[in-house]
Protein backbone atom coordinates (compact mmCIF):
# COMPACT_ATOMS: atom_id res chain seq x y z
CA UNK A 1 0.00 0.00 0.00
CA UNK A 2 1.30 2.89 -1.14
CA UNK A 3 1.77 6.00 2.01
CA UNK A 4 0.22 9.02 0.35
CA UNK A 5 -1.48 11.57 2.49
CA UNK A 6 -5.24 12.51 1.02
CA UNK A 7 -4.56 15.90 2.42
CA UNK A 8 -2.26 15.94 -0.85
CA UNK A 9 -4.95 15.10 -3.01
CA UNK A 10 -5.60 17.76 -5.06
CA UNK A 11 -6.70 19.05 -8.40
CA UNK A 12 -4.61 16.56 -10.94
CA UNK A 13 -4.02 13.44 -9.04
CA UNK A 14 -5.01 10.96 -10.71
CA UNK A 15 -7.67 8.49 -10.04
CA UNK A 16 -5.51 5.28 -10.18
CA UNK A 17 -3.27 7.10 -7.30
CA UNK A 18 -6.47 8.05 -5.35
CA UNK A 19 -7.86 4.12 -5.67
CA UNK A 20 -3.92 3.04 -5.06
CA UNK A 21 -4.25 4.48 -1.31
CA UNK A 22 -7.35 2.66 -0.91
CA UNK A 23 -7.31 -0.69 -2.06
CA UNK A 24 -9.14 -2.52 0.94
CA UNK A 25 -12.34 -0.46 -0.34
CA UNK A 26 -11.64 -2.11 -3.86
CA UNK A 27 -9.99 -5.61 -3.70
CA UNK A 28 -13.13 -7.86 -3.37
CA UNK A 29 -15.53 -5.26 -3.45
CA UNK A 30 -18.39 -4.57 -5.88
CA UNK A 31 -18.34 -1.57 -7.80
CA UNK A 32 -21.57 0.10 -9.97
CA UNK A 33 -20.58 2.97 -11.94
CA UNK A 34 -23.25 4.45 -14.21
CA UNK A 35 -22.44 6.63 -17.58
CA UNK A 36 -19.23 3.84 -17.95
CA UNK A 37 -19.05 5.63 -22.21
CA UNK A 38 -15.19 5.47 -23.21
CA UNK A 39 -15.09 8.94 -23.22
CA UNK A 40 -16.29 9.78 -19.94
CA UNK A 41 -15.37 10.50 -16.74
CA UNK A 42 -17.37 7.50 -15.94
CA UNK A 43 -14.58 5.27 -18.12
CA UNK A 44 -11.85 6.77 -16.59
CA UNK A 45 -12.98 6.43 -12.88
CA UNK A 46 -13.80 2.23 -13.88
CA UNK A 47 -10.44 1.91 -15.65
CA UNK A 48 -8.75 3.56 -12.33
CA UNK A 49 -11.04 1.21 -9.86
CA UNK A 50 -10.30 -2.27 -12.31
CA UNK A 51 -6.58 -1.84 -11.06
CA UNK A 52 -7.23 -2.67 -7.80
CA UNK A 53 -8.76 -5.94 -8.44
CA UNK A 54 -12.60 -5.23 -7.68
CA UNK A 55 -14.33 -8.64 -7.18
CA UNK A 56 -17.05 -7.24 -10.31
CA UNK A 57 -17.22 -3.38 -11.61
CA UNK A 58 -21.04 -3.07 -12.80
CA UNK A 59 -20.79 -0.81 -15.96
CA UNK A 60 -24.49 0.43 -16.44
CA UNK A 61 -25.60 2.35 -19.08
CA UNK A 62 -28.25 3.18 -21.91
CA UNK A 63 -26.60 1.60 -24.73
CA UNK A 64 -25.21 -1.72 -25.04
CA UNK A 65 -22.67 -1.24 -27.60
CA UNK A 66 -21.06 1.78 -25.88
CA UNK A 67 -21.01 -0.67 -22.30
CA UNK A 68 -19.38 -3.02 -24.78
CA UNK A 69 -17.15 -0.93 -26.01
CA UNK A 70 -16.00 0.13 -22.39
CA UNK A 71 -15.32 -3.27 -21.38
CA UNK A 72 -13.53 -3.97 -24.35
CA UNK A 73 -11.15 -1.13 -23.99
CA UNK A 74 -10.97 -1.69 -20.21
CA UNK A 75 -9.83 -5.15 -20.43
CA UNK A 76 -7.42 -4.61 -22.81
CA UNK A 77 -6.03 -2.04 -20.66
CA UNK A 78 -6.59 -4.28 -17.80
CA UNK A 79 -6.56 -8.06 -18.38
CA UNK A 80 -9.53 -10.04 -17.13
CA UNK A 81 -11.11 -7.04 -15.40
CA UNK A 82 -14.25 -8.80 -13.89
CA UNK A 83 -17.03 -6.84 -15.48
CA UNK A 84 -20.62 -7.00 -15.59
CA UNK A 85 -23.08 -4.96 -17.94
CA UNK A 86 -26.10 -3.47 -16.56
CA UNK A 87 -28.72 -1.72 -19.40
CA UNK A 88 -30.16 1.33 -17.35
CA UNK A 89 -31.88 3.93 -19.33
CA UNK A 90 -32.63 7.13 -16.50
CA UNK A 91 -35.43 8.65 -18.01
CA UNK A 92 -38.10 6.18 -18.04
CA UNK A 93 -39.25 4.51 -14.58
CA UNK A 94 -40.31 1.44 -16.42
CA UNK A 95 -36.66 0.31 -17.65
CA UNK A 96 -35.25 1.46 -14.49
CA UNK A 97 -37.05 -0.94 -12.62
CA UNK A 98 -36.44 -3.91 -14.90
CA UNK A 99 -32.79 -3.07 -14.19
CA UNK A 100 -32.94 -3.06 -11.13
CA UNK A 101 -34.93 -6.59 -11.00
CA UNK A 102 -31.88 -7.84 -13.42
CA UNK A 103 -29.60 -6.61 -10.60
CA UNK A 104 -31.50 -8.29 -8.31
CA UNK A 105 -31.48 -11.68 -9.99
CA UNK A 106 -27.72 -11.22 -9.65
CA UNK A 107 -27.88 -11.97 -6.19
CA UNK A 108 -24.55 -9.52 -5.14
CA UNK A 109 -24.51 -6.75 -2.47
CA UNK A 110 -23.25 -3.68 -4.10
CA UNK A 111 -20.39 -2.07 -1.89
CA UNK A 112 -20.51 1.72 -4.12
CA UNK A 113 -22.91 3.31 -6.17
CA UNK A 114 -21.52 6.03 -8.14
CA UNK A 115 -24.39 7.91 -10.00
CA UNK A 116 -21.97 9.44 -12.68
CA UNK A 117 -24.34 9.77 -15.72
CA UNK A 118 -25.31 12.71 -16.91
CA UNK A 119 -26.64 15.11 -19.50
CA UNK A 120 -25.89 18.99 -19.92
CA UNK A 121 -28.17 22.02 -21.28
CA UNK A 122 -30.25 19.72 -23.45
CA UNK A 123 -32.55 21.77 -25.80
CA UNK A 124 -36.20 21.36 -23.93
CA UNK A 125 -37.78 18.14 -23.93
CA UNK A 126 -40.24 16.00 -21.57
CA UNK A 127 -39.52 12.26 -21.07
CA UNK A 128 -42.68 10.11 -21.84
CA UNK A 129 -43.44 10.19 -17.70
CA UNK A 130 -43.67 14.42 -17.78
CA UNK A 131 -39.95 15.45 -16.16
CA UNK A 132 -37.63 18.00 -17.56
CA UNK A 133 -34.88 15.50 -19.33
CA UNK A 134 -32.18 16.91 -17.24
CA UNK A 135 -33.33 16.52 -14.21
CA UNK A 136 -35.05 13.18 -15.15
CA UNK A 137 -31.48 11.94 -16.14
CA UNK A 138 -29.18 14.07 -13.90
CA UNK A 139 -31.30 13.19 -10.54
CA UNK A 140 -34.89 11.51 -10.65
CA UNK A 141 -33.80 8.06 -12.81
CA UNK A 142 -30.63 7.87 -10.34
CA UNK A 143 -33.04 8.43 -7.20
CA UNK A 144 -35.05 5.85 -8.46
CA UNK A 145 -32.44 3.37 -9.10
CA UNK A 146 -30.57 4.11 -5.87
CA UNK A 147 -33.56 4.04 -3.67
CA UNK A 148 -34.17 0.72 -5.39
CA UNK A 149 -31.14 -1.08 -4.82
CA UNK A 150 -30.52 0.47 -1.32
CA UNK A 151 -30.82 -3.31 0.39
CA UNK A 152 -28.30 -4.66 -2.02
CA UNK A 153 -26.35 -1.72 -0.56
CA UNK A 154 -26.86 -1.89 2.84
CA UNK A 155 -26.12 -6.14 2.47
CA UNK A 156 -22.60 -5.16 1.49
CA UNK A 157 -19.20 -4.00 3.37
CA UNK A 158 -18.88 -0.79 1.72
CA UNK A 159 -22.11 0.62 2.27
CA UNK A 160 -21.55 3.61 -0.13
CA UNK A 161 -23.54 5.66 -2.49
CA UNK A 162 -22.03 8.65 -4.53
CA UNK A 163 -23.53 11.17 -6.36
CA UNK A 164 -21.55 12.88 -8.74
CA UNK A 165 -22.71 16.58 -9.30
CA UNK A 166 -21.19 19.76 -10.94
CA UNK A 167 -20.14 23.46 -9.88
CA UNK A 168 -22.75 23.84 -11.96
CA UNK A 169 -25.13 23.41 -9.33
CA UNK A 170 -24.81 27.27 -8.35
CA UNK A 171 -26.76 27.64 -11.98
CA UNK A 172 -30.09 26.35 -9.76
CA UNK A 173 -31.98 25.43 -7.04
CA UNK A 174 -34.96 23.76 -7.09
CA UNK A 175 -38.05 24.82 -8.68
CA UNK A 176 -40.36 23.35 -5.95
CA UNK A 177 -43.39 24.91 -7.75
CA UNK A 178 -42.28 23.81 -11.58
CA UNK A 179 -39.72 21.30 -11.47
CA UNK A 180 -40.72 20.37 -15.53
CA UNK A 181 -40.28 24.29 -16.70
CA UNK A 182 -43.65 24.60 -18.20
CA UNK A 183 -43.72 28.17 -17.57
CA UNK A 184 -39.96 28.98 -19.68
CA UNK A 185 -37.47 26.54 -20.04
CA UNK A 186 -33.71 27.70 -18.63
CA UNK A 187 -30.98 25.27 -19.57
CA UNK A 188 -28.67 26.20 -17.39
CA UNK A 189 -30.84 26.53 -14.36
CA UNK A 190 -32.36 22.96 -15.45
CA UNK A 191 -29.18 21.61 -15.42
CA UNK A 192 -28.27 23.34 -12.10
CA UNK A 193 -31.82 22.38 -10.45
CA UNK A 194 -31.17 18.76 -10.72
CA UNK A 195 -26.87 18.71 -9.47
CA UNK A 196 -28.29 21.04 -6.37
CA UNK A 197 -31.06 17.59 -6.09
CA UNK A 198 -28.32 15.16 -6.17
CA UNK A 199 -25.66 17.07 -3.47
CA UNK A 200 -29.18 17.60 -1.52
CA UNK A 201 -30.31 13.47 -1.62
CA UNK A 202 -27.01 12.21 -0.63
CA UNK A 203 -27.23 14.46 2.44
CA UNK A 204 -30.45 13.21 2.99
CA UNK A 205 -29.63 9.64 2.31
CA UNK A 206 -26.11 10.17 4.93
CA UNK A 207 -28.71 11.34 7.72
CA UNK A 208 -31.44 8.56 6.88
CA UNK A 209 -28.80 5.48 7.36
CA UNK A 210 -26.56 6.47 9.51
CA UNK A 211 -27.90 4.60 11.89
CA UNK A 212 -27.09 1.25 9.38
CA UNK A 213 -23.85 2.40 8.52
CA UNK A 214 -24.78 3.90 4.79
CA UNK A 215 -22.44 6.67 3.82
CA UNK A 216 -23.26 9.14 0.99
CA UNK A 217 -21.03 11.78 -0.22
CA UNK A 218 -21.68 14.44 -3.62
CA UNK A 219 -18.62 16.16 -5.67
CA UNK A 220 -18.20 18.53 -8.31
CA UNK A 221 -15.09 16.90 -10.57
CA UNK A 222 -13.81 19.68 -12.23
CA UNK A 223 -13.98 20.79 -15.83
CA UNK A 224 -13.12 18.15 -18.38
CA UNK A 225 -13.48 17.97 -22.19
CA UNK A 226 -16.41 15.28 -22.82
CA UNK A 227 -19.28 15.21 -25.22
CA UNK A 228 -21.37 16.71 -21.93
CA UNK A 229 -20.63 19.86 -23.39
CA UNK A 230 -22.04 18.71 -27.12
CA UNK A 231 -25.09 21.27 -26.28
CA UNK A 232 -23.24 24.41 -26.16
CA UNK A 233 -23.44 26.79 -29.04
CA UNK A 234 -19.99 28.11 -30.54
CA UNK A 235 -21.30 31.62 -29.15
CA UNK A 236 -21.07 30.11 -25.34
CA UNK A 237 -17.83 28.09 -26.52
CA UNK A 238 -16.30 31.42 -27.55
CA UNK A 239 -17.41 33.25 -24.00
CA UNK A 240 -15.99 30.06 -21.89
CA UNK A 241 -12.93 30.23 -24.04
CA UNK A 242 -12.57 34.61 -23.37
CA UNK A 243 -13.31 33.79 -19.83
CA UNK A 244 -11.12 30.53 -18.92
CA UNK A 245 -8.93 29.78 -22.24
CA UNK A 246 -11.11 26.76 -22.57
CA UNK A 247 -11.98 27.15 -26.29
CA UNK A 248 -9.98 28.74 -29.24
CA UNK A 249 -12.33 31.57 -30.88
CA UNK A 250 -13.47 28.66 -33.38
CA UNK A 251 -15.07 26.34 -30.42
CA UNK A 252 -12.19 23.96 -30.76
CA UNK A 253 -11.00 22.77 -27.04
CA UNK A 254 -7.97 24.64 -26.36
CA UNK A 255 -5.99 21.37 -24.34
CA UNK A 256 -3.50 23.10 -22.88
CA UNK A 257 -6.28 25.79 -20.94
CA UNK A 258 -5.10 25.09 -17.24
CA UNK A 259 -8.83 24.77 -16.59
CA UNK A 260 -9.16 21.49 -18.17
CA UNK A 261 -8.77 18.52 -16.03
CA UNK A 262 -7.65 15.08 -18.15
CA UNK A 263 -10.33 12.22 -17.61
CA UNK A 264 -7.90 10.91 -14.74
CA UNK A 265 -7.37 13.53 -12.99
CA UNK A 266 -11.50 14.00 -13.66
CA UNK A 267 -12.26 10.81 -11.98
CA UNK A 268 -10.41 11.00 -9.02
CA UNK A 269 -12.64 13.27 -6.44
CA UNK A 270 -14.60 10.14 -7.75
CA UNK A 271 -12.72 7.93 -6.45
CA UNK A 272 -11.81 9.36 -2.98
CA UNK A 273 -15.70 10.31 -2.73
CA UNK A 274 -16.44 5.99 -3.21
CA UNK A 275 -13.63 4.86 -1.36
CA UNK A 276 -11.80 6.81 1.40
CA UNK A 277 -13.31 4.87 4.86
CA UNK A 278 -11.43 7.54 7.41
CA UNK A 279 -14.61 10.63 5.92
CA UNK A 280 -17.04 8.51 7.11
CA UNK A 281 -17.74 10.47 10.15
CA UNK A 282 -18.45 13.30 7.74
CA UNK A 283 -21.15 11.43 5.20
CA UNK A 284 -23.22 13.62 3.54
CA UNK A 285 -20.64 15.93 2.04
CA UNK A 286 -19.60 17.52 -1.58
CA UNK A 287 -15.81 17.00 -2.47
CA UNK A 288 -13.86 19.19 -4.88
CA UNK A 289 -10.66 18.82 -6.23
CA UNK A 290 -10.29 15.51 -4.32
CA UNK A 291 -10.86 17.41 -0.73
CA UNK A 292 -14.63 17.89 1.63
CA UNK A 293 -15.45 21.39 0.60
CA UNK A 294 -18.92 21.93 1.97
CA UNK A 295 -17.83 25.88 1.62
CA UNK A 296 -17.93 25.37 -2.05
CA UNK A 297 -21.32 24.13 -1.98
CA UNK A 298 -24.01 26.92 -2.36
CA UNK A 299 -26.24 27.73 0.76
CA UNK A 300 -29.25 26.04 -1.01
CA UNK A 301 -27.78 22.76 -1.29
CA UNK A 302 -26.45 22.52 1.98
CA UNK A 303 -29.50 23.15 3.60
CA UNK A 304 -30.98 20.60 6.21
CA UNK A 305 -34.71 21.46 5.56
CA UNK A 306 -34.55 21.41 1.51
CA UNK A 307 -32.65 18.15 1.93
CA UNK A 308 -35.70 16.24 3.80
CA UNK A 309 -38.57 17.99 1.49
CA UNK A 310 -36.61 16.78 -1.98
CA UNK A 311 -37.38 13.47 -0.14
CA UNK A 312 -40.74 13.42 0.28
CA UNK A 313 -41.06 15.92 -2.66
CA UNK A 314 -39.54 13.19 -5.01
CA UNK A 315 -41.35 10.55 -3.44
CA UNK A 316 -44.84 12.35 -4.88
CA UNK A 317 -43.02 13.46 -8.01
CA UNK A 318 -42.27 10.15 -8.86
CA UNK A 319 -45.03 8.25 -7.92
CA UNK A 320 -43.18 5.86 -5.14
CA UNK A 321 -43.02 5.54 -0.99
CA UNK A 322 -39.95 4.89 0.07
N1 LIG B 1 -17.14 17.08 -17.88
C1 LIG B 1 -17.19 18.08 -17.01
O1 LIG B 1 -16.52 19.12 -17.17
C2 LIG B 1 -18.04 17.95 -15.78
C3 LIG B 1 -18.06 19.03 -14.87
C4 LIG B 1 -18.83 18.94 -13.73
C5 LIG B 1 -19.59 17.81 -13.51
N2 LIG B 1 -19.56 16.77 -14.40
C6 LIG B 1 -20.36 15.59 -14.12
O2 LIG B 1 -19.57 14.43 -14.30
C7 LIG B 1 -20.39 13.34 -14.71
C8 LIG B 1 -19.81 12.69 -15.93
O3 LIG B 1 -19.77 13.64 -16.96
P1 LIG B 1 -18.96 13.44 -18.31
O4 LIG B 1 -18.28 14.71 -18.59
O5 LIG B 1 -18.21 12.19 -18.29
O6 LIG B 1 -20.19 13.32 -19.34
P2 LIG B 1 -20.35 12.46 -20.67
O7 LIG B 1 -19.04 12.19 -21.29
O8 LIG B 1 -21.38 13.14 -21.47
O9 LIG B 1 -20.90 11.06 -20.12
C9 LIG B 1 -22.16 11.00 -19.56
C10 LIG B 1 -22.58 9.57 -19.42
O10 LIG B 1 -23.95 9.54 -18.98
C11 LIG B 1 -24.66 8.67 -19.83
N3 LIG B 1 -26.08 9.01 -19.94
C12 LIG B 1 -26.63 10.13 -20.44
N4 LIG B 1 -27.97 10.03 -20.43
C13 LIG B 1 -28.27 8.81 -19.90
C14 LIG B 1 -29.47 8.11 -19.65
N5 LIG B 1 -30.67 8.64 -19.95
N6 LIG B 1 -29.41 6.88 -19.10
C15 LIG B 1 -28.23 6.32 -18.81
N7 LIG B 1 -27.05 6.93 -19.05
C16 LIG B 1 -27.07 8.16 -19.59
C17 LIG B 1 -23.96 8.82 -21.17
O11 LIG B 1 -24.32 7.76 -22.03
P3 LIG B 1 -24.27 7.96 -23.62
O12 LIG B 1 -22.83 7.84 -24.00
O13 LIG B 1 -25.11 6.84 -24.10
O14 LIG B 1 -24.81 9.32 -23.93
C18 LIG B 1 -22.52 8.78 -20.73
O15 LIG B 1 -22.11 7.47 -20.49
C19 LIG B 1 -21.78 13.93 -14.93
O16 LIG B 1 -22.56 13.69 -13.78
C20 LIG B 1 -21.52 15.41 -15.08
O17 LIG B 1 -22.63 16.19 -14.73
C21 LIG B 1 -18.81 16.82 -15.53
Amino acid sequence: MTSVDPSSFGAKTLAVDVCRRYPGSIKDRVILITGPTVTSIGYGTAEAVAQLDPKLLILAGRDMTKLEQARHKLQSKVKDAPVKLLKLCLTDSAQIKEAVEELRSWQTPIDVVINNAAVMDTPYELTPEGHELQFATNYLGPWLFTQSIIPLVLESKGKRVVMVSSVGHHNGDIRWDDPAYTKGYDRKHAYGQGKTADILYAKELAKRFRGQGLTAFSLDPGGISTPLQKHWSLEEKQEVGRKYGAFHQDGTVNHEADVWKTIDQGASTTCRAAFDPDIASESGSFLVDCQIRNDKRASYAGDDAAAERLWKWTNELMGESF
